[in-house]
Parts: C-alpha cells; sequence; structure tokens
C-alpha cells in the first residue's frame, strides 16, 4: 500500500528533483569548473595515519571498501577511480570506522583516507569508550564498526538539487563495498540506520558541509564492557574546499534522519563466489561505456537478478521493485518482466535508452533494471537501492559482462512505461 507524503519522508523532494523531457532542457546542468570541490578528504599531517598494507587482512579489507584502483586523465582533469562507482566520479561519501580489538589497529576511530590510501587516527578509544551508543548498542562491539558520510556539495556542484539522491546511492554503493569484502573475509555485517545522527555529526565536529547516512556493523558484542561516547568531539577538516549550501538537500536530510516504522531484515544473501575471482571483481569492476550489442546467456541473467533479490541485511528495511527490460536475453521474450512475470511483452530497448535520458547504454544493453520503492524510509530506501546496485555490478563483473549505474531518468515516464507505481530510485544497465 502507497503510504501518504505525511507518513514518510523523502516523499516531496523526490517530487521535487524529478526530471522529465522539459525539465532537463529547461534547466540544463552548467558546470562551473573554476568552483569545482575537492572530491578527497585530508586530515592535516600532524595527525598519525598507517598506510594500508595488503599484506594485513584488515588493512586490505579497508581498501577494498572504496580505494584506488584506477587513474584516467583528462586534459585539466584527472580522475581516481575506486572500487565503488560513483555518479559523475564525484565520489560525495566519505568512509570512517571504528575499530577494537583489530589486528593492524590501534583501537580508536579512523578516517578512510583515500587520495594517501591511509588510515587516519582521529581518536585513539580508551577501553570504556565508542561510538557504540550512538548506533544504540551500550556496550563494546569487537571489531570494525563503518559509518558513511556525505559531504553533498561534491555532488550538488553538478546534480543540483537531484544530488542527494546520487549521495544516497553512492553511499549505498559503499555499503555494498562493504558487503563484497565482507564475503571475502568471512565477516558478517549488518547495516544500521537507526543512528543518533545529530549527536554523531557534533562528534565529527561536522558543519553543515558534510552529515553522516549510515553505518555498518562487522563486529561481535563484549557485552561485559560497557562504553560511551567520548566527551572530547573531534576536530574536522575541510572535505570540499568550495562549498555552496543547498536548501533542499538540507531539508531533505533532515527530513529523512527520522525513521518510522523500521522493520529489520535479519537474512543474509548467500553468495558462492569463487574467492579469488570475486576478489577480481572487485578489484577490476568499472562502469561498462558502451555495449556490444550481444545478448546474455538466460542463465547468466536469473544469476544476477538471483542476487539482487536476496535480502539486505538491516534495521530499516524497505521494499525495492526490480523491473528488467530484457532488450537481448538469449532465449527469453523481449519485454518487462517483474517478480518472474512479463509486464507486457515486445522489443522495448530504445524506450528504455530513451527514458535514461536518451543514453544509448539503456538500449544497447542486454537488460535495463529500474529500481522502485514506495517505502517509507528515504534513508535507507535508497541507499538499500545502491547496494541492489552494487550487487548488479560485481555480479555482472564476476560473469564477463559489464554494468553502469544510470542516475538520470525521466521519473514520470519511467513509471508510465513499467505501469507501477512507486518513487523510480535507479535503473542499471546491464550487458555484454
Ligand atoms: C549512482 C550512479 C549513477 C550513475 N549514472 C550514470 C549515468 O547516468 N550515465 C553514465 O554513463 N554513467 C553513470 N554512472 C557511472 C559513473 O559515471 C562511474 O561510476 C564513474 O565515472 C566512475 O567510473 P567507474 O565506475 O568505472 O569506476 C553512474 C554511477 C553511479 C554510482
Amino acid at each position: 500500500m502507497f503510504k501518504t507524503d505525511e507518513e514518510c519522508t523523502g516523499r516531496e523532494y523526490h517530487e521535487a528533483t524529478k526530471h522529465s523531457w522539459l525539465s532537463v532542457r529547461r534547466s540544463p546542468n552548467r558546470l562551473n569548473w573554476d568552483n569545482r570541490p575537492a572530491s578527497m578528504k585530508f586530515y592535516p599531517e600532524s595527525m598519525p595515519r598507517s598506510p594500508l598494507l595488503k599484506s594485513v587482512p584488515a588493512h586490505n579489507f579497508i581498501y577494498h571498501i572504496g580505494g584506488i584502483t584506477a587513474k584516467k586523465s583528462y586534459p585539466g582533469v584527472e580522475y581516481y577511480l575506486r572500487t565503488n562507482p560513483s555518479a559523475g566520479a564525484l565520489y560525495p561519501n566519505e568512509l570512517y570506522f571504528q575499530a577494537s580489538g583489530v589486528e593492524g589497529f590501534e583501537d580508536g576511530i579512523y578516517h578512510f583516507e583515500v587520495g594517501s590510501s591511509s588510515a587516519v587516527l582521529l581518536h585513539p578509544l580508551r577501553d570504556d569508550e565508542g561510538i557504540e551508543p550512538l548506533l544504540g548498542i551500550p556496550w563494546r562491539m569487537r571489531g570494525l564498526l563503518f559509518l558513511v558520510s556525505s559531504p553533498y556539495y561534491r555532488s550538488a556542484w553538478k546534480y543540483k538539487n537531484r544530488a542527494f539522491r546520487y549521495c544516497l546511492l553512492d553511499a549505498g554503493h559503499i555499503l555494498g563495498s562493504i558487503e563484497a569484502a565482507s564475503r571475502l573475509y568471512n565477516h558478517a555485517y549488518r547495516i544500521v540506520y537507526d543512528i543518533e545522527l545529530e549527536r554523531l555529526n557534533n562528534f565529527f565536529g561536522f558543519g553543515r558541509e558534510e552529515f553522516f547516512l549510515s553505518a555498518a556493523i562487522c563486529a561481535v558484542p563484549e557485552k561485559e564492557m560497557i562504553v560511551k561516547v567520548p566527551d572530547t568531539a573531534i576536530i574536522n577538516a575541510d572535505a570540499t574546499g568550495v562549498f555552496e549550501p543547498v536548501s533542499l538537500i538540507e531539508a531533505a536530510y533532515r527530513d529523512s534522519m527520522k525513521l518510522k516504522g523500521c522493520e529489520k531484515e535479519p537474512g543474509y544473501p548467500k553468495f558462492t563466489f569463487d574467492k579469488r575471482r570475486w576478489e577480481e571483481a572487485i578489484l577490476k569492476r568499472r562502469s561498462i561505456r558502451e555495449f556490444s550489442k550481444k545478448a546474455v546467456s538466460a542463465a547468466q541473467f536469473e544469476t544476477i537478478m538471483n542476487h539482487l533479490t536476496q535480502p539486505v541485511p538491516s534495521d530499516c528495511d524497505e521494499p525495492v521493485q526490480i523491473y528488467a527490460v530484457i532488450n537481448r536475453v538469449e532465449e527469453m521474450q523481449s519485454g518487462i518482466r517483474h517478480e518472474g512475470g512479463f509486464v507486457k511483452v515486445g522489443d522495448f530497448s530504445e524506450r528504455a535508452g530513451y527514458l535514461c535520458l536518451e543514453q544509448r547504454l539503456g538500449s544497447d544493453s542486454a537488460v535495463t533494471i529500474f529500481l522502485l520503492s514506495n517505502g517509507c524510509n528515504y534513508r535507507a530506501l535508497y541507499q538499500k537501492a545502491g547496494v541492489i546496485g552494487h550487487r548488479a555490478y560485481l555480479v555482472s563483473e564476476y560473469l564477463g559482462l559489464g554494468c553502469s549505474g544510470i542516475g538520470a531518468y525521466y521519473d514520470d515516464d519511467v513509471n508510465r512505461f513499467l505501469e507501477a507505481e512507486g518513487m523510480v530510485l535507479y535503473a542499471l544497465a546491464v550487458g555484454a
């Protein structure tokens, strides 16, 4: 049942940031290159930092969650590409973590400094200190607690009001990277949205430029050790260089801070991949820029869909509907598939590309996937779409196929095409 706007968060923001054929032409995104925000955050050099070593399992685990895997140079710009994809390669997220009883790290709160591939110690922890209470846990969690933030202007610089959607999707991809790396290291993990966000933002000394979106727990409880949040806040560093506030995004974030009627997802996804090839997929993953228009096999399609529909463990699970536009799958009719059946049959490949703002990726793919939700907790449902998107990337890569996220589409036209209600969250093109 589609809940009313008053009951749910994010609805107004989503409505206000829809693309249509007309809106895209009326207000095209013009970029001011002189005012481009930095895509990496650096704390002062005086702070202790440990380079992440391949030989230390916990270091390597962190590296797999957003480490740099390639560099691209264009006149005047260099992009450092990472294990996680990001809309426009703007990387509007930062990753922090608390390590406790983890080999290779002194107990403390760290920033993953992607630019130098190191962990910066922001706050060493005493035995009775920790961020656990801000995640609703009174005792020490031994292991790693991850926190995903967003210095949103990195994305808003380009995508303006719609950028909050990208910040959430990209954050979901980081959570998806945590899931993927956990599979490699046999860690259990679960995502946490029910966080005392205001206190956490204050503890990290954030101003309005950066805010936390989610956490992930890869740790086990030590119930005899009660902890409290450290008294002294962390001293913040600049995350963007330039910053211009975007009131619609800040209002959407404030609105999304509260959670309503959350249901837990206790289940775990069952990934049975060969670990060596899975690691290769994590490290080699790239967004495909052009498809050869070859068909994929029905077995490949089923494997991908099977992984997208597996549980995403979290404390606030929202339904995400998956629609697959079949363009080129061997021994399968073309058309729109949903929950194992066809909504309609026919060759809709050109239409699928048109809906993705006329991007060929949407037409030339074997399958163009749309994720929709009529859930109530915007922050949680959007990041879940990012996790599912990350699975699409990695499973495609594992199978020797390609994938690209697509954040730009004509929202209402997609609904009409799919004959489905619900917010359109994300599109993904998969193929050969
Ligand atoms: C949320 C999201 C939306 C994206 N949207 C598009 C898109 O509309 N068109 C496109 O060609 N690529 C899109 N991409 C792919 C990015 O451009 C790509 O991830 C980025 O350039 C980094 O390259 P890499 O994925 O190869 O590391 C998107 C990626 C994400 C995560």
